[in-house]
């Protein structure tokens, strides 16, 4: 191979610094094995897969797997659910959010956290994020009212919240906090378990998730009384207070129960996710520490750190052009990479592809529930979260996984830094 093949990029014709497809973006999925397939297979022996059976209810899976995500992130309750956007759900029904209450989330987050404020009547209010890629806790602030009930917190893409300052602007205010850790089972924030500091922490098992179940989600909290009424959320049938004493009044419920077999899957999936994590944030400081000294992209501090789980790059680049034409060359060179906000792609992690928020529009072709609160004259435009567009504009993506190798990140590394050279 000539020097000249070597230096052009890919994208002109160049020879690619990989050939080998890049890691996907799956982490428990790519564990499964003998342990799930026995403890599914003996819940298909059993005849027991579901949970609230009056017989074995004590031993059930879903019993077991919220033991073990009470013990994991030291939470006083737990409930395992069918996803995380019924985690959601249950967490604002918990807290009381209803009707014509206003929320606080970020607005690049997925699009399950702004439906799940319209599923239960409150109206979503966008805040900024900063370029840890998680809420900016000045701009929260500017965006309470007296209306305000509660704000969503997300640790988007394994990355913490600033948990510290949102505390204590919440406390401020008197606002129930609802961690959305959806992407970051595992994560850590000082060295506390996120989804255990706010009021009530949510969690997706869903399979682009740490660890999957397929379909599936747990709600955790240290309140009695906002489990209770998750508790009876999560299940109209109310079937767990047949075997325990409800101390809250009856409301009705939906139906968003986990099976025995899903629970049974991701209890096998629970003891695999620290040696997942402990791989993806290892690769990721590497990456981050050879990043740091390409002066033409940008990090924020946080990332590499101790609160960011890895499991994902993104870095900034200076212009939205500069950015599309880096993903472009990175994928030219064999590493699949993304612009992420580059207009076209719609996706759903960023608010003003949610269609149904930017026309306000309800099932029903009505505006329930901006139309009980037409004083407040909501609307969502680019305008809305100018800074979050612009920082996602030059934001350039990755997938990484606990698959990484040292010679996956040595090409990372050389692409990133050959495509910096020439194209930056
Ligand atoms: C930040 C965030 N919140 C909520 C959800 C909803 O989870 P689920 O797909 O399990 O309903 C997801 C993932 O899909 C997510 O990434």
């Amino acid at each position: 191979m000539g020097m000249k093949a070597m230096d052009t990029l890919a994208l002109y014709g160049g020879t690619p610094v990989r050939t080998k497809p890049w890691v996907s973006k799956y982490m428990g999925s790519e564990e499964l094995g003998t342990e799930e397939k026995e403890r599914v297979l003996d819940v298909l022996e059993k005849k027991r897969i579901f949970r609230y059976l009056p017989k074995g209810l004590e031993t059930s899976e879903c019993a077991a797997l919220e033991a073990e995500y009470k013990s994991f992130l030291g939470t006083n309750y737990a409930l395992a659910v069918n996803s995380g956007t019924s985690a959601l759900i249950c967490a604002l029904v918990a807290c009381g959010v209803g009707p014509g209450d206003e929320v606080i989330l970020p607005a690049y987050t997925w699009v399950a956290t702004a439906a799940a404020i319209t599923m239960v009547g409150a109206i979503p209010v966008l805040c900024e994020i900063d370029e840890s890629l998680t809420i900016d806790p000045e701009d929260l602030e500017q965006r309470i009212t007296p209306r305000t009930k509660a704000v969503i917190v997300v640790h988007m893409r394994g990355i913490s919240a600033a948990m510290d300052s949102i505390m204590f602007i919440a406390k401020q205010h008197n606002l129930r906090v609802i961690e959305d850790a959806a992407q970051a089972n595992g994560g850590t924030y000082k060295g506390r378990m996120l989804g255990s500091i706010g009021d009530v922490g949510c969690f997706s098992l869903q399979q682009s998730k740490v660890i999957t179940t397929g379909e599936g989600g747990m709600l955790v909290t240290n309140s009695e009384e906002l489990w209770q009424r998750a508790v009876l959320y999560h299940d109209g049938a109310g079937y767990q207070f047949r075997f325990i004493e409800r101390k809250v009044p009856a409301f009705p419920g939906q139906n968003y129960r986990l099976t025995e077999l899903q629970a049974a899957l991701s209890l096998g999936q629970l003891q695999k996710m620290p040696r997942i994590l402990e791989q993806t944030r290892s690769n990721k400081q590497k990456i981050v520490s050879e990043l740091r000294k390409q002066p033409k992209i940008q990090l924020a501090p946080v990332f590499g750190g101790e609160e960011d789980l890895g499991l994902s790059l993104i870095f900034y680049v200076p212009s939205r052009e500069s950015a599309k034409n880096v993903a472009e060359a990175l994928t030219a060179e064999g590493i699949e990479a993304f612009h992420v906000y580059d207009g076209v792609s719609n996706d759903q992690h960023i608010y003003v592809n949610w269609e149904f928020l930017m026309s306000k529009r309800d099932p029903w072709g009505d505006h329930y529930p901006w139309s009980l609160r037409p004083e407040m004259e909501m609307e969502y435009s680019a305008s809305t979260c100018p800074f979050t567009l612009e920082l996602l504009q030059r934001a350039v993506q990755v997938h990484l996984n606990h698959l990484v190798t040292q010679d996956d990140m040595d090409d990372l590394l050389t692409a990133i830094n050959k495509i910096a050279v020439r194209l930056l």
